[in-house]
Parts: C-alpha cells; structure tokens; sequence
C-alpha cells in the first residue's frame, strides 16, 4: 500500500509535503516521513504513527527546501517504527516507496557480502543502496535504470539526489503512480487525489516507465529509457466533500450520505421520463454474452455475491463470482463471449488490477464498476460504470458499497430487458421501485438510536455470528467484514443454512447471533435456522422487513427496515450493520476511520 508524493518547486515544499501525506494516508498509517534537499544537504524527518507527529516534528524543527519527498507507510517488511519508516536515504539518494521489492532478500545479502550496511528492516533499502553503488559510475537517471532491472516485484518509486539538487525521479512497475503540472512546481504522487488540492492537470506513468520532474518540466522514458510523451489530462471535479463537517468521524458521514449518493447513483444511470437506463456501449453485444464474471475483494466481492443472486434470477446469463487475488492465479478457461467486470471502489487494488490484466492479456472484454474514475483500474478496462458515491474516506467502505450494488443492479436490469428475459412492464416496474431506495435508505438511517443500544450487547462478547440466506448471506458476510475490521472482535458471516454443518459448535449462551430475514422466500427457513441457535443460547439480534413477524421474548433486539421490492431489500438491511460496526467500534475506543493495520487503498496482493 503506502502513499508517495515528490514535489520539485520554486518555493520550500515541506507544507505541501505535508498536506498531501494527510490525503494519502487513507493508503498506510504506519508511519510517516519526507526528505527534503537543500544546499546539497538531504534532511530527513520520519516519525511512528500518523502524520499530525511529523507534522508537529516539522513545526519544532522546520525542513527547508525546493525540493522533497514524502511518504505514508502500510508495513510490509519491517514492524512500523521509526527506523522502518521511509524515506530511506544514504549519503546520496533518499527513496520512497510504495509497493514490494519480491527480491530484496537475495539483493540484501549481495550487498552485505560487499561490506554493504543495512539500517533498517525494509526491502526499500536495497532500492537505496543500489542506486548509491550505481551513482558511482553513472548519472542519476541511468543509476536508477540500473538499478530497476536487478529489481523483482511490484512497486512504485520516488528519488532524490545529493548532488542534484533540482530533480526527482519517479518510476512505476505494477504499483501506480501519477505526474501533476502546475506553474514553476511538478509533481509525483501515488495518486491523482494526492495532488488534487496542487493541481487538475495530470498524466499517469505506464507500467514500466519513468519521469524526471524539474520545478520546470516532466520527462518521460519508457522501459527501454527512450524518451516518451505523454498525455496531459485535466481531472474531473470532486464529487463529495472531503472534510467531516458536522460529523465526528468520516463513517458516519458516509453512511449518512448514502440516500443522496444512491440518488446520484440513478440519477446518473436512470431515465426518469423515460422510465429506462442509460447504458450503451457494450463491449459485447447483450444478447451475445455466455456468461458474466465478477470479481473484486473484500467489500467489493461481498457486492459482487450480492450481484450473482441478483442476474441469476432476473437474466438468463450464467455468473461466477471470483476473489481477485484467487483469480489473478487459476488456470481460468477465458472464453470471448464472456464479460469480465471488475469491482473496485478505489480502482488500485492490486489484486484486482492484475486480474484485470490477466483478462486484457487473454484477449476478453472487460468492464470495471469503480468510485475513482481516473484510477488504474478504470484506466485499463474496455467499459467503465462509476457508482457517482464521492470521494471514500473512511477505510472501512460503507457509501461504496451501495453505489456498487445500485449499479450492478440497474446494469443487471439493462440487460434483462434488452435480452427479454424481463418484459418491458417488469422493466419499468423494478425501474419505479429502484428510484424509492433513496428515501427508504433514509427512513432505515433513523433507527440509530436503536442500534447504539444494541451495540452495547457486543462490548464484552467473546465473538458474534451472522447469518442470512438467499441475498441476505453477502449482507450477512458484509456485517461481519465491518464488524470485524473496525472492533476487532471476531465476526463471521454465514448462509443460515450452513450452520448445522459445523458452525452451529461455535454457539453458546449469550452469543450475539445477528440473523438477516428479510420476508422473501428463504424467510419461514432462517426463522427455522434461528430457533436452532436460541435452543443453544445464542443471544439474536432479528434484523426484517417483515411487518408482520412478531419480535419474541427469545429476540434480544429485534429491528425493522422499510419493506421495499425483495430484489433491493440487501442494500437497505447493510444500513444497520454498517451502523452497528460504527457504534460497537465507538464503544470499543477503536479508530474507527483508520482501523489497526488496514488501509483504505490496498495496493500490494
Ligand atoms: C472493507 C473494505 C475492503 C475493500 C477492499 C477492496 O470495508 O473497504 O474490504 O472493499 O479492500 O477495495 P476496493 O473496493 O478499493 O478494490
């Protein structure tokens, strides 16, 4: 994962430095740092944890400079302290870097039989080293050259020099990285939002490429060092706002946002007049797809399962689902007639990126469903839908989420109808039902109250379990992924129907079993699959559309959402369990924006 940024300017750049490490730390907050240059000297400034200390070491002892890089950390090698923290400098280089150098051990050991000393635990520091050694002989630019190809991995770099003292390099293999232009003062960051704030003008290294930036201008060479061009972009305008406002943290923010990004969402899609959606350009012609493969991680994938129960009964076309970072190295049978489509909110992650690579390399058409539309992934897919939610803050993605469902559903809907597998009255109907999601979203965000009572009840559990089936079972998987991730404490979400399979030895008296029945065909089934966690003293937490289900004396809580059309009721039964997750992780004392050890951008598999 992990954040860079270079800045080459006019003017000193350590504030700079600083206000884009705070936008990148979404990607790592292990640790922090930003090496600077000035009259040849490299100062350098790191610190453990957030970048409000480095800030505050910067304000005791200010960096001077014209020239810098910064870096947020997401360990990979090396515990996150301060030694470990980037940059990584010698007497000559300073080096950021995001990504991981697969090599670093044997590099390691090559240059300790020389009499070459390690500081810290990193593979970055081979990057370092190298580069010094190479120095010797060569000029910055073919140092660095050298220096890439003795490299295995993944990963994205930022170099300063010594003796150079008006330049940065930037090189890319597999970890993106982004220029930006402005008058007397170019950038390198890991992204374009890094920059944002600096400047909308943009190009974006291709994989295997490098820049050198001068406060004046940005070269480009490809993998062979021959001089390239670029295209400069102008990026598009946030969508969101990227301070918490009223909100103590940006989760509830951005749950509390989700009936108008969900409204933007159709919006963007959905004919209101016309009573029909707006998506061309398919890269396959409708009738002709065999079959459809969604793949993304974590969250994504949770959407991307929710999806499969969704084309399975509305079209005719056949669907897996895939864990990219389990795709990405199958022996997959990849057939043209297929479409591949990638979720991402980020559009970096890794594993997902690759897949996607995979798919380009075997000659089949693929669509990405992302937040960031200038982001690698959708940069690389033949077709993109953006979910239109804003900018995502909080690591854990909640917004995202429904954004994905929506469009996975009104493209899901699309195709039923240009197929005929749906008739147009069915069509128009479930166009109808869709564009009240917005205001039954936000009649479920008024049961807060009753869900900070809830939370109450998982402080002190031992573990917690949900269950759902049909749809419900991503939702289910998706309240434990929350859970889990922003309080730590042990979740796991399962099809209902599963349990006596073996999860049903986890129940005892008391635990927090949270059972999804909305009133739709597996209802009077979860019911019978709950009773058998109450006779086994599991504490149950009922979660329904159902009016009609009178809450028993063996429900602990019991919670109504809005009762909407079957095919839409998982997104409005994910608002209480995203909401749940905030509370208990508030409960718990738990950053909830940067939960411990993740990061809101995953960028190495
Ligand atoms: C969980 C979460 C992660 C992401 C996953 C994929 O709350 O946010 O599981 O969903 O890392 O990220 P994207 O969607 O950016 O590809």
């Amino acid at each position: 994962m992990c954040g860079i940024i270079g800045i080459a300017s006019n003017k000193p750049v350590s504030i700079n430095i600083i206000n884009s490490l705070k936008k990148l730390e979404y990607r790592g907050y292990d640790s922090a740092g930003l090496a600077t240059l000035k009259d040849n000297i490299i100062n350098e400034k790191k610190c453990s944890g957030r970048v409000e200390e480095l800030e505050k070491i910067l304000f005791k002892t200010p960096s001077n400079g014209n020239i810098g890089i910064g870096h947020v950390r997401w360990a990979t090698h090396g515990i996150p302290n301060i030694v470990n923290a980037h940059p990584h400098s010698s007497e000559q280089v300073s080096v950021v870097h995001n990504g991981i150098i697969e090599n670093s051990d044997e590099i390691k050991k090559d240059l300790e039989s020389k009499g070459i000393k390690f500081k810290s635990q990193t593979d970055t520091e081979v990057v370092t080293l190298l580069i010094t050694e190479a120095l010797k002989a060569s000029k910055p630019l073919e140092s660095v050259f050298k220096t890439l190809k003795k490299l295995k991995g993944s990963f994205a770099l930022g170099i300063i020099f010594k003796n150079f003292s008006n330049i940065i390099i930037g090189a890319r293999r597999g970890s993106p990285l982004a220029v930006g232009y402005s008058k007397n003062e170019n950038y390198i960051g890991s992204d374009s939002y890094a920059l944002k704030s600096m400047t909308n003008k943009i190009s974006y290294l291709d994989d295997g490429e490098l820049c050198v930036l001068t406060k004046d201008e940005v070269s480009f060479y490809d993998s062979r060092l021959k001089k390239v061009n670029k295209k400069i972009l102008t990026m598009s305008e946030n969508e969101g706002s990227t301070d918490k406002g009223e909100y103590k943290h940006f989760m509830i923010k951005e749950i509390v946002e989700q009936p108008l990004t969900v409204k933007n969402c159709i919006d963007e899609y959905v004919d209101s007049l016309k009573k029909n959606i707006n998506i061309v350009n398919f890269p396959i012609e409708p009738q002709k797809i065999n079959k459809i493969i969604l793949i993304g991680c974590g969250t994504a994938y949770n959407s991307c399962l929710t999806a499969k129960y969704w084309f399975e009964e509305l079209t005719s076309i056949d669907v897996e689902i895939d864990i990219a970072s389990e795709f990405r190295y199958r022996k997959i049978k990849f057939n043209s007639n297929n479409l591949y489509i990638f979720v991402s909110q980020s559009g970096e992650t890794a594993d997902t990126a690759a897949a996607l690579d995979i798919c380009k390399k075997n000659n089949v058409k693929t669509c990405s469903i992302v937040n960031v539309i200038e982001s690698t992934i959708a940069r690389n897919s033949d077709w993109v839908l953006p979910i239109h939610a804003g900018i995502e803050i909080g690591v854990a993605s909640t917004k995202a989420f429904l954004g994905q469902l929506t469009v996975l559903y009104i493209l899901c809907l699309k195709l039923a109808f240009i197929r005929k597998d749906i008739d147009g009255n069915n069509y128009v109907k479930n166009i109808i039902n869709l564009k009240k999601l917005p205001e039954a979203i936000k009649t479920c965000l008024k049961s807060e109250s009753n869900i900070q009572l809830m939370a109450k009840e998982f402080v002190s559990a031992k573990g917690s379990m949900f269950l759902g089936r049909g749809s419900s079972y991503p939702i289910a998987l998706e309240g434990a992924l929350k859970l889990k991730e922003l309080s730590y404490l042990h979740a796991e979400g399962y099809p209902a129907g599963e349990m006596k399979h073996g999860p049903l030895a986890l129940i005892e008296e008391g635990l927090p079993v949270i059972v999804i029945a909305p009133k739709d065909k597996y209802f009077e089934k979860t019911i019978s699959n709950m009773q058998e966690v109450i006779a086994r003293g599991g504490k149950i937490i009922f979660i329904t559309d159902n009016k009609k289900e009178s809450l028993n004396e063996n429900i602990r809580f019991g919670l109504r959402v809005p009762h909407v059309d079957n095919f839409l009721s998982p997104v409005l039964l994910t608002l209480p369990l995203q909401m749940l997750a905030y509370h208990v992780a508030l409960l718990k004392n738990c950053d909830v924006d940067k939960p411990r050890n993740l990061a809101k951008s995953v960028t190495v598999e």
